[in-house]
């Protein structure tokens, strides 16, 4: 049997089997589910140490930024994000209509909060940062999210890869009612799929977007399974932990290839950059021949980019090899 490999979505298979093992047919689905998700918003507060009218359950991260531009833009207002970053930032802005405006991460991708700063207009409402990053897997500094913070402007930080860097601006809540932190169980809990993502902001703001979202907008199969990750926390964490060695172990092998550097990521992925004599759209081709897919990301400042992630190390391993073999194939025809 031919294996596919799909190292292209940030997602995360490492819990199936043991998820799978776990009894939902018990979940009423002929019911609707709860509408405020009380059950879950509680759990969450725990896990993150804050009360539950700060957590509002949202139907994956994707909602969360769609109900969050809706509060505050109104068409045709900005919002400053950080390229090379998440690019459905652009698409959720789309759906809103509210104005783009980018503002380019340094040579080392890190974010250049002067230049966003003098960005700021009277028609900037939000500025979306994603930490860690996605491609860029780093982790932007507090000091550098308190500095944007202090412009009064709302500044939502997307945790999405938290669990894989245990740093967070949640600390920062107490000080700035408008910080916003979106969070989501696709990633580290393997549960893309379900749909199940939070906000965690002041009293205020989550009781603003409880207005605003849809009666019952997390389903009830959603709702139970997230609920059990939380209650099996310790084995989810020894599961991930897993993946990011498996990440580490793979950075380090990937720089062994001649031409090739990966960058150091606290997220899922690794974003890979080839030396420009490699024609990356055909090693990306010649990668799908072989059932493997990547992330090739159309950003000036990622060329000769792609991004991989992997939950299992046999097909980690496989990838190296293929890549070490296509590359090879590329040298010897020139
Ligand atoms: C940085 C970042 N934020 C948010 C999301 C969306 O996650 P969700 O599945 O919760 O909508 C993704 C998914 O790829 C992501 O990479």
């Amino acid at each position: 049997m031919t294996r596919v490999i799909f190292a292209n979505n940030g997602e995360n298979a490492i819990h199936e089997k043991f998820v799978l093992k776990k009894n939902f047919s018990s979940v009423p689905f002929f019911r609707y589910p709860e509408p405020t998700s009380q059950l879950l918003r509680n759990k969450i507060a725990i896990y993150v140490g804050c009360a539950p009218s700060q957590v509002l359950c949202t139907n994956g991260s994707d909602e969360a930024f769609v109900l969050l531009l809706r509060l505050f833009t109104h068409p045709q207002e900005e919002v400053i994000i950080c390229p090379p970053t998440f690019f459905m930032y652009e698409y959720y802005a789309n759906i809103t209509r509210s104005k783009i405006r980018k503002v380019k991460r340094l040579y080392d991708f890190s974010i250049n909060t002067n230049s966003i700063i003098k960005h700021i207009s009277r028609n900037t409402k939000i500025i979306i940062l994603d930490s860690p990053g996605n491609p860029t897997g780093i982790v932007i500094p507090l000091t550098d999210i308190k500095k944007l913070l202090q412009t009064g402007i709302i500044v939502i930080v997307d945790e999405a890869y938290f669990e894989y860097c245990g740093i967070t601006a949640f600390p920062l809540l107490k000080l700035f009612p408008n910080l916003v932190i979106t969070r989501t169980f696709s990633k580290w809990a393997g549960m893309a799929g379900l749909r199940v993502g939070y906000v965690l902001a002041s009293e205020k703001i989550i009781a603003d977007l409880g207005k605003l979202k849809l009666p019952f907008n997390v389903n009830s199969i959603g709702l139970q399974v997230a609920l059990s990750v939380l209650d099996q926390k310790t084995e989810y964490y020894k599961r991930i932990k897993k993946v990011i060695r498996l990440r580490d172990q793979i950075i380090v092998r990937l720089r062994q290839i001649d031409g090739v550097y990966a960058y150091p990521s606290q997220s899922a992925f690794i974003l890979i950059q080839f030396r420009p004599e490699i024609a990356i759209q055909k090693l990306i081709s010649a990668l799908t021949k072989v059932q493997i897919f990547v992330k090739y990301i159309e950003q000036p400042m990622l060329k000769h980019c792609i991004r991989v992630n992997f939950s299992y190390p046999s097909e980690a391993a496989y990838f190296v090899g293929c890549l070490e073999r296509i590359i090879e194939n590329q040298k010897k025809l020139h």
